[in-house]
């Protein structure tokens, strides 16, 4: 059934061309169905191999043995052979995509360079290449889980800008200007401000706190928000700094709002996050946007409280027994008096905030000792959260 090139006898132009016919055809019918490098190679070999293939066949047995006066038909014809051969072969090079058909399924795949063994086609049997998809970087994950604690008791998610005015950072949640609390916050100020009335100066927020202002300067109350975000303090890095961290604010307006309320939501809280067992603890304390103002605490998760590890001191909780988590208070009158005109009349509404640094709770979560590995980006530190 495979085509042989047949000796010739008869060199008229009807023999010949006849002869021609059949070698097309029989190249024609040989090259359909040649998928894979492998087979096209073989079929190169078969049509255009120097050694014995079917084109040097054709010169060997047609044109060689021509008489004289066939020879410059035979020539012509020869030279149309080789171009039909070359353009079939041309046409079988895999290009940008080929189709690969396996099964009778047909799958386009990309081809680009050839593979590390010279061979350019797709060899489908193989496992694809897996691209890793990330993993929740643990912040981010520690804040959704604190997120989540809070969504269950009806609270939402509010965000605000990273850069922001003196005055929501500071003048609205009752740091008058040049007033001493300023400097528990080392400010990173934005340059060429000067020209700006003080107020309006910008700088990267030092809490989220100032999120509790715009929220109420857009919603009217009752209210209960949750606020995470990225803050700025001027602070050099080390184990436990950074100058970019994380908080989580919270905050809850209604009518009859009290310490109680206060208590009993950040103890529920403080319980879903880290276990029923843990106690809470609030130390009075002071923030110029809350009044009274604590520091809350939790029993230490890790010691469970005792201040010792087996027999070694406890060294999260400083043998204390106890870990700071937060500072949080009842909003002070001042504070709404910024936002009095969209219902925040301090007559009439009160409520308690919050506000917990993330960073430090995921290291404690996780048992890490250096604050600095969350933004390294190194993936093998990363990819354990995976
Ligand atoms: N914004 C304070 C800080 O960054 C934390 C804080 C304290 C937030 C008391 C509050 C709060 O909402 O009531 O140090």
């Amino acid at each position: 059934m495979s085509y042989t090139v047949p000796k010739l006898k008869d060199f008229s132009p009807a023999a010949l061309d006849k002869a021609v016919a059949e070698f097309l055809s029989a190249l024609d019918t040989e090259s359909v169905g040649v998928q894979i490098e492998t087979e096209r190679k073989a079929f190169r070999d078969r049509w255009q191999g120097r050694k014995n293939g079917l084109l040097t066949q054709v010169n060997d047995r047609w044109l060689k043995t021509a008489p004289t006066d066939a020879k410059r038909d035979v020539g012509q014809r020869v030279n149309v052979l080789k171009s039909r051969v070359a353009e079939t072969i041309e046409k079988l090079r895999p290009s940008v995509s080929a189709t690969a058909v396996v099964k009778g399924l047909s799958l386009r795949a990309e081809v680009g360079q050839p593979t590390a063994y010279g061979d350019s086609s797709i060899d489908i049997s193989l496992p694809g290449i897996r691209r890793p998809i990330g993993a929740e970087h643990p912040i981010i994950r520690t804040m959704n889980e604190i997120i989540a604690v809070f969504r269950n008791l009806g609270y939402s998610v509010a965000e605000g800008p990273v850069i922001e005015t003196d005055y929501h950072n500071f003048e609205s949640l009752n740091f008058p200007p040049n007033h001493p609390a300023r400097d528990t916050q080392d400010t990173l100020f934005l340059a060429n401000q000067e020209s700006k009335p003080a107020r309006e100066r910008l700088l990267l927020r030092t809490h989220t706190s100032p999120v509790q202002i715009r929220t109420m300067e857009k919603l009217k109350p009752p209210l209960r928000i949750l606020i995470p975000g990225k803050v700025h303090r001027n602070d050099p890095p080390d184990a436990s700094h950074s100058p970019m961290f994380h908080q989580v604010e919270g905050l809850a307006v209604d009518t009859n709002i009290t310490f109680g309320d206060l208590k009993g939501t950040l103890d529920h809280a403080m319980k879903a996050l880290f276990g029923s067992d843990v106690k809470t603890s609030f130390r009075p304390s002071f923030f110029p946007f809350t009044e009274p103002s604590a520091e809350m605490f939790v029993s230490c998760f890790i010691c469970g409280g005792s201040g010792k590890r087996r027999t070694d001191p406890c060294r999260p909780c400083k043998q204390t027994g106890w870990i700071e988590i937060l500072g949080c208070g009842m909003v002070d009158p001042n504070v709404f008096e910024f936002v009095k005109r969209n219902g925040y009349d301090p007559e009439k509404v009160s409520g308690f905030a919050f506000g917990m640094g993330v960073d430090r709770i995921a290291m404690l979560k996780y048992g890490l000792d250096d604050l600095q590995l969350f933004f390294q980006g190194d993936v093998r530190f990363l990819e354990q959260f995976g």
